[in-house]
């Protein structure tokens, strides 16, 4: 079904599922997995909330940007993207021709209850979360909203977000695996 030139791209906010279902699209779709804030910690060698305290946000996001290159250079796999790297337009051009994106779309209440499990996003750490992801749904969603596949999760069970996702992918590439401006 898919191109064996291209990627899938995860793209959305913290909490919105992206490594938990791109590991499960990867082995349906026979394909790698990355999750890109781990290639960041192993290139940096240190925590990605160490990156931030440390170096500051700025350089954080230059490593993912160059991160992002790198994996997008290599062998197509599924790739779970850190929730900031599609805003970056370099990056998004980037994705853009490489792969088909998604974006994992959820709702304030899902993505405070998910995020609230892990205290390791230092974005959220800054003040009140819900605030925080609030400022962030009204200034991301617009971009996030480029992404060429758009899959809404909520309550549903991992399977059944899969499932969504693979049927929307094949709206998408119902022939020849092409995206339909390139037919
Ligand atoms: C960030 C999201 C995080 C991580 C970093 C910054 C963001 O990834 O890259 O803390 O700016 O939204 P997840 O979306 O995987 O949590």
């Amino acid at each position: 079904m898919l191109n064996p030139e291209q990627f899938v791209v995860l793209v959305g906010l913290m909490g919105a599922g992206k490594t938990s279902i791109g590991r499960r699209l990867a082995d349906t779709l026979g394909i790698p997995f990355i999750d890109t804030d781990e290639e960041i910690v192993n290139a940096a060698g240190c925590s990605i909330a160490d990156i931030f305290e440390i170096y500051g946000e700025q350089a954080f996001r230059e490593v993912e940007e160059r991160v992002m290159a790198r994996i997008l250079s290599e062998t197509p796999s599924v790739v779970a993207t850190g929730g900031g790297a599609f805003i970056n337009d370099q990056t998004r051009d980037l994705i853009a021709r490489h792969s088909i994106s998604v974006w994992l779309k959820a709702d304030l209440k899902i993505l405070l209850e998910r995020t609230k499990r892990r205290d390791s996003r230092p974005i959220l750490k800054a003040g009140d979360p819900q605030k925080i992801l609030r400022e962030l749904m009204e200034t991301r969603y617009p971009i996030y909203a480029e992404a060429d596949l758009t899959v809404e999760t909520g309550e549903e069970s991992v399977s059944d977000t899969l499932q969504g996702i693979m049927a929307a992918l094949e709206t998408l590439m119902p022939t020849d695996g092409a995206k339909p401006n390139e037919v």
